[in-house]
């Protein structure tokens, strides 16, 4: 047994992963922990799959509905998934296998905003929680929980599970121990009262999570890695578009609408999110500070560079090799990183009080700005909202980065009207693309649709998209956002027909 675990009490309840995967019943709900390929359980979910494979084959019903921090990775989502064993999903996925039941209507996904599923789990409105499975890295000998790689939702699944499970897992690095800060005073109305944060490095809670002793029912000793998938290394686009977005940003500064270290920074996940923040290690900007969802590999090296002073969020999305990396130095950032929930990494009152500079990426916007992160042809989940509203609503400023093009330029990702919508137009105040920066804050309808087709729109994409807006303004039924309504998607029917929206 590891010395992981320091609780004698809580020795004897050390069992195989076969054992306590076991301990699930079927159809029940289960609060797993994982954000981002960070601090998922890793040996319960593969050895509960294996369980509801032999149900199955047996002729049993044996499905369960999975909440979660975020994305986890092939061991939970994938495993789960592929043994069909997945009644409902939420908050987020991002896993290919569980993409594909959802999109094929084999499972049910509530793609949820972050920061709002703890406080609704608190309301009751999405019924109890069973059973917790929560990855820690250690047990200390009062009891406490020193979590891991992620904080997620642990909290609220240990405050509010029937039975918990704990995977102590020794890969994770010792020195995580003091880089988080849980908050315990969180409340719903009306008792609720301010969070005492005002800046991104503020300590306001402790180091570790608490848990019933008498509801462990399971402990399960790994050492296995995080599973994140590689970041692309930043193409020609990715650095055009970092590029424009620094240019804003320095003009802003210079016309003294944001200090000269910014604000704090949020930025999405993604490639073309990383790409930004590997942009910013050659910009003018020093001692900025991240108040963020996830820390990614570029938000390291700003951190590595000094450039970064500190980073909140609430779990790493790292490179394989990123988090090798920094498991094998996780010391030398004691001070600059800071793990907290997501209820607080995400809260949209934070966000508004410390002023982000939000930047997410997107799956297409159109000529008014309204903006789908999620649905491919409004109606194929890609991954899902995540924190992407949370942030965009209340920041300070709310930037979108994308290529113009997707699949090879058979798609543009600025079309007449977007297929579904997750950020409406007085959510997004900045678009950037690889031909440019459009900047709508303080613009109508029609004067952003201008500046979006002529900044933001592919070449072979863009008198198309004048040709349509110019139509709109004479057959349109108002004026306000002119539409052609039997026009409006169907570039979107051109893709499903075709294969591209070019005609
Ligand atoms: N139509 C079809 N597919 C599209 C598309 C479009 N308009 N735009 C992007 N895609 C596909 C890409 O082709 C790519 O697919 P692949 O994995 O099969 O190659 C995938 O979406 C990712 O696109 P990419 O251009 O590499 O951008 P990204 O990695 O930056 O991801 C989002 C873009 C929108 C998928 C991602 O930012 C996301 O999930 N956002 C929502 C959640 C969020 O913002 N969270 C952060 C909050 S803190």
């Amino acid at each position: 047994m590891s010395s992981r675990i320091r609780s004698q009490a809580l020795k004897s309840k050390v069992m195989s992963a076969q054992d306590a995967a076991a301990l699930i019943p079927a159809g029940s709900t289960v609060g797993m922990s994982g954000f981002t390929g960070s601090g998922y359980p890793k040996a319960v979910p593969p050895e509960l799959a294996s369980r509801i494979e032999a149900a199955h084959d047996a002729g049993d019903s044996f499905r369960l509905n999975v909440w979660t921090g975020a994305s986890t990775g092939p061991e939970l989502d994938g495993a789960l998934a592929k043994a069909d064993g997945i009644e409902l999903r939420l908050p987020y996925n991002s896993d290919p296998i569980a993409r594909e039941k959802i999109n094929s209507g084999q499972m049910e996904y509530l793609d949820m905003h972050l920061s709002q599923l703890a406080p609704a789990v608190w309301q009751g409105v999405l019924g109890p929680l069973d059973t917790a499975v929560i990855e820690v890295s250690a047990i200390n000998a009062d009891g406490s929980l020193v979590p891991s790689s992620s904080i997620g939702n642990n909290k609220t699944w240990l405050d509010r599970a029937e039975r918990v499970i704990l995977e102590v897992n020794s890969w994770q690095n010792a020195a995580l121990e003091g880089m988080h800060d849980i908050y315990y005073g969180t409340a719903l109305p009306p008792d609720r009262v301010p969070i005492p944060l005002t800046r991104a490095d503020q300590l306001i809670g402790q180091p570790t999570l608490r848990c019933d002793p008498d509801k462990i029912v399971a402990i399960v000793e790994t050492a296995a890695p995080d599973r994140n998938l590689p970041f692309a290394a930043p193409d020609a686009t990715a650095l055009a578009i970092a590029g424009h977005l620094i240019e804003f940003l320095k003009h802003e500064v210079k016309v003294g609408r944001l200090p000269a270290a910014l604000l704090p920074l949020q930025s999405g996940v993604g490639n073309v999110a990383n790409a930004v923040l590997a942009g910013l290690l050659d910009s003018p900007f020093e001692r900025m500070a991240a108040y963020t969802e996830v820390i990614q590999d570029g938000m390291l090296d700003l951190l590595d560079a000094g450039k970064l002073t500190v980073a909140s969020a609430t779990a790493f999305s790292l490179s394989p090799e990123a988090a090798a990396d920094l498991n094998s130095r996780m010391e030398q950032f004691r001070g600059k990183i800071i793990l907290r929930p997501q209820e607080i990494s995400n809260h949209p009152e934070l966000i508004r009080r410390l002023g982000c500079i939000a930047m997410n990426g997107l799956i297409e916007a159109d000529i008014y700005g309204n903006v789908n992160s999620t649905q491919v042809m409004g109606s194929r989940i890609q991954n899902g909202i995540g924190g992407s509203g949370d942030f965009a609503r209340n920041a300070f400023i709310s930037c979108f980065v994308t290529p113009s093009t997707a699949k090879g330029g058979k798609i543009s990702a600025i079309v007449p009207m977007a297929s579904h919508v997750d950020h409406i137009t007085q959510d997004v105040q900045v678009i950037v693309t690889e031909q440019g920066l459009a900047d709508l804050r303080g613009l109508s309808p029609k004067q952003r649709a201008k500046v979006i087709i002529a900044n933001c729109a592919h070449p072979d994409y863009r008198d198309a998209l004048a040709d349509y807006y110019a139509r709109a303004l004479k057959g349109s039924y108002g004026l306000q956002s002119p539409h052609l309504l039997d026009e409006a998607l169907s570039w979107h029917q051109r893709f499903i027909e075709t294969g591209s929206m070019k005609p």
